[in-house]
């Protein structure tokens, strides 16, 4: 088989030290790989002014995937990069499905009270390409006191129907084969109902999955005090958007949550990235956990059809965990991305 082509995309901050552990990972899993690196970030908007050109962007259609660290810096306006580089690659390449699971491993400390790891394990599906983030709205007599910002959520049926059947894909495939909606159908009267009439017709298709809806603000509440609730979320891109760093938070830490951005249909390719963001705050210290991105390395493999390489992956990172718990070891950044290489290595 050919090696595989693999765009990387470090970005700023602690983007670039987490990627060269998961690419360390990659190397040590034997994968035959392809890489190229692009200095999309924050640095090249301020040399060039150049956020994702197009010339890039058709060039990163021909890879088989994209691993991307994180973007955002504080030197730059916020959403410059966060909208015109990472939503622009979410959307440009359709990335309708945001997979980020939530999963307790063994031996991982929670702030949670009473609960063990078979307590946590689900997966959010978050609607990657549509939502309050597709950038509709806008501001009328800005900087007066008069001024006016609306910013719209879009939904079309095209685009909620395509990643809730995705989702009861997806619970179909696991042992529980439970599917929560979670959305503010109390309040958001239009989108909601659309969400809610569109699961209620794709679930007559699933008869084996059992679904439940949350408001998002109970859920967030049952993330805390009731994480066994749930198995499949699927969700608005805002709503998962917070409800994922809850996940994150319940499950050992930001520094553990992956994700991937993916379609389905494979008419581009899906890009894999930890949840967190550039942490301007430890940036350049080797203080950043590269799990969430060694992880994500993992969903990519498995997307790409190496399920044995990306569990070989995530056995490590969990043997890993563990030991890192029993040894109460603080270690730096490219530490961690060692000792996990060697055990998918060994
Ligand atoms: P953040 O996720 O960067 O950081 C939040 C907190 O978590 C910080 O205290 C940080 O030090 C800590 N943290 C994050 N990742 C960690 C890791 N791997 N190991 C240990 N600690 C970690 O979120 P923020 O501070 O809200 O945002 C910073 C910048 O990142 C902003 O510009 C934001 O827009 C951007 N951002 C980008 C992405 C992305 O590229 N996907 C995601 C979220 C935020
Ligand atoms: C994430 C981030 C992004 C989002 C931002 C940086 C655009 O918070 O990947 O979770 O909101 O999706
Ligand atoms: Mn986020």
């Amino acid at each position: 088989t050919r090696d595989i082509r693999l765009a990387v995309i470090p970005g700023d901050g602690i983007g670039t030290e987490v990627v060269a552990e998961g690419l360390k990972v990659l190397d040590a899993a034997g994968i035959k790989l392809d890489t190229t690196g692009y200095d999309l970030g924050a640095k090249r908007y301020h040399e060039t002014g150049e956020t994702l050109p197009d010339a890039v962007l058709s060039e990163l259609r021909a890879y088989d995937a994209i691993l991307l660290g994180a973007v955002g810096d504080p030197s730059v306006p916020p959403g410059v990069l966060e909208r015109d580089l990472l939503l622009k690659l979410r959307f440009e390449l359709d990335h309708y499905v945001n997979l980020r699971p939530v999963k307790l491993f063994p031996g991982v400390q929670t702030p949670l009270g009473g609960v063990s790891s078979e307590d946590i394990d689900m997966v959010v599906v978050r609607e990657g390409t549509e939502g309050p983030y597709a950038g509709a709205g806008g501001v009328l007599r800005k900087g007066t006191p008069h001024e006016v910002a609306t910013q719209e959520s879009l939904n079309t049926a095209y685009g909620v129907e395509r990643v809730v059947r995705y989702a009861f894909e997806k619970a179909k495939s696991r042992p529980r084969r439970k599917l929560t909606l979670v959305h503010k159908t109390n309040v958001l009267t239009y989108a909601g109902d659309l969400w809610a009439r569109v699961t209620d017709r794709v679930a007559t298709e699933f008869p084996e999955v059992t679904v439940d809806y949350c408001h998002v603000d109970a859920a967030s509440m049952f993330f805390v005090n009731q994480p066994q609730r749930f198995d499949v979320i699927v969700t608005d891109n805002l709503f998962g958007d917070i409800l994922t760093d809850i996940g994150a938070a319940i499950a050992g830490g930001i520094g553990l949550a992956a994700s991937g951005n993916v379609n389905p249909d494979r008419t581009a390719p899906s890009m894999f990235e930890p949840v967190h963001g550039s942490a301007p705050d430890i940036a350049g210290q080797g203080k950043a956990d590269p799990t969430a991105t060694i992880l994500s390395v993992a969903m990519l493999l498995d997307h790409l059809g190496l399920a044995k390489d990306a569990a070989r992956i995530e056995q490590a990172v969990a043997d890993d965990l563990l030991e890192r718990r029993e040894t109460a070891a603080t270690r730096s950044t490219s530490e961690i991305g060692d000792h996990i290489a060697a055990r998918v290595a060994g």
